[in-house]
């Protein structure tokens, strides 16, 4: 069975409490319960990381050859500031898919750059709960085609 590791950003777990009116009222929680339903349901295997901590989301990304075959992430924040998670992205050379609840092109312009987005092989934003499904959707179509 295929193996997915989804790495979740800082403030993400505040989800359901932060700026409702940007990422509506799901919880982290319960994003991942749809991935592990998703999953099961495609039939790979899944594990959750979340971190507010840049070296420690590096530290995962550059352990996650040990267990993973593809990555699903939402860099939050580091997104556009990143260069380590990027370097460490383009250093382990499995497929990762970039996913951000929010469509990062419509808000500030600080947004609209990802420094995450040439280590991934593509990204998904602005659909909410739906950007990780499609997310898991395609690590699992890239790890098809592989
Ligand atoms: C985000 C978008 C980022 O700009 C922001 O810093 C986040 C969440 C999203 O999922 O829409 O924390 O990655």
């Amino acid at each position: 069975m295929k193996k997915i590791l989804v790495i979740h950003g800082p403030n993400l777990n505040l989800l359901g409490k932060r700026e409702p009116e940007v990422y509506g009222k799901i919880t982290l929680k319960k994003i991942n319960e749809a991935l592990a339903k998703e999953a099961k349901k495609e039939k790979v295997e899944v594990k959750f990381f979340q971190s507010a901590h840049e070296g420690e989301i590096v530290d995962a990304i550059g352990k996650a050859g040990d267990w993973a075959d593809a990555i699903v992430i939402n860099p939050a924040a580091y997104t556009h500031t990143s260069v380590a998670i990027r370097d460490a992205l383009l250093a382990i050379d499995i497929p990762t898919v970039e996913v951000h609840l929010s469509n990062i092109y419509k808000r500030e312009e600080f947004r609209h750059k990802s420094l995450i987005a040439p280590a991934a092989a593509g990204q998904i934003s602005g659909f909410g709960l739906n950007s990780y499904i499609l997310g898991l959707d395609a690590a699992v179509a890239l790890l098809k085609n592989k």
